[in-house]
């Protein structure tokens, strides 16, 4: 019997995501993107126009929404689906408009109470590899794996420029700066800031000078240790 659950949290740009995403695979675990859930409220609320502010209001949107994650296996690059009352909302919300305002929506507590109820029921289904940033310490405190990876801020921004010309299709004409990314991660990370603590039992790893595969490395040793 292996670990039923891995925790992996960290900031925008650590590799929390495709070191998740391969990790699950590799154990044949469900992949959970939390970060994802908090977008689609974020896209929600800026396409009913709810103020990003107001926690009550949010936390009723995203009670009444009907959210679903789903793992289809598409050959287009995604990880997952995400359809919001049906709507495939899987690209748009990677958005700049979402990006720049899923912190604020994130920071209600009517929005993470529901969203964390969610995710832990998630978990109780069985084996699941989930991503976030307080999953080993406020979602999944008894997860049996938790690792918290993080990387410097130019390194994260420098990621996440690549990332972005990379979904251009190699075309950086209209893609924000590394300078503007890394003013814009570094704002989401101070609000975000409560929400980050890593859990006191977690495994952490600097990945400034590791390759995806050379986290794996890594990490393999705490994964066969706890299977
Ligand atoms: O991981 P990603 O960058 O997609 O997360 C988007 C935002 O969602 C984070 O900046 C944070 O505000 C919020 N989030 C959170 N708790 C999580 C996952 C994400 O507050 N477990």
């Amino acid at each position: 019997s292996g670990p039923q659950c891995i925790a992996i949290d960290g900031p925008a740009g650590s590799g929390k995501s495709t070191v998740g995403e391969q990790l699950a695979r590799q154990l044949g675990y469900l992949y959970v993107d939390t970060g994802a859930m908090y977008r689609a409220v974020a896209w929600l609320a800026l396409h009913k126009d709810v103020d990003i502010n107001d926690g009550p209001a949010l936390g009723e949107l995203a009670q009444q929404a009907n959210i679903v994650i789903s793992h289809p296996h598409i050959n287009d690059g995604r990880q997952y689906t995400v359809q919001v009352d049906g709507r495939d909302i899987t690209w748009d919300i990677r958005d700049a408009n979402v990006t720049r305002s899923v912190s604020a929506v994130s920071s209600h507590p009517e929005v993470r109470k529901l969203l964390i109820t969610q995710q832990q029921a998630m978990a109780r289904e069985g084996q699941v590899v989930m991503v976030g940033r307080d999953i080993g310490a406020v979602v999944l405190p008894d997860a049996e794996l938790k690792i918290y990876l993080t990387a410097s801020l130019a390194e994260r921004a420098r990621r996440r420029h690549a990332e972005l010309v990379e979904r251009a299709g190699g075309n950086a004409d209209n893609v924000p700066s590394a300078e503007v990314l890394m003013a814009d991660i570094e704002r989401r990370d101070a609000i975000d800031h409560d929400n980050m603590q890593p859990a006191i039992d977690a495994i952490v790893i600097e990945t400034d000078y590791l390759t995806v595969p050379q986290v794996l490395a890594t990490l393999a040793p705490y994964v066969e240790d706890t299977v």
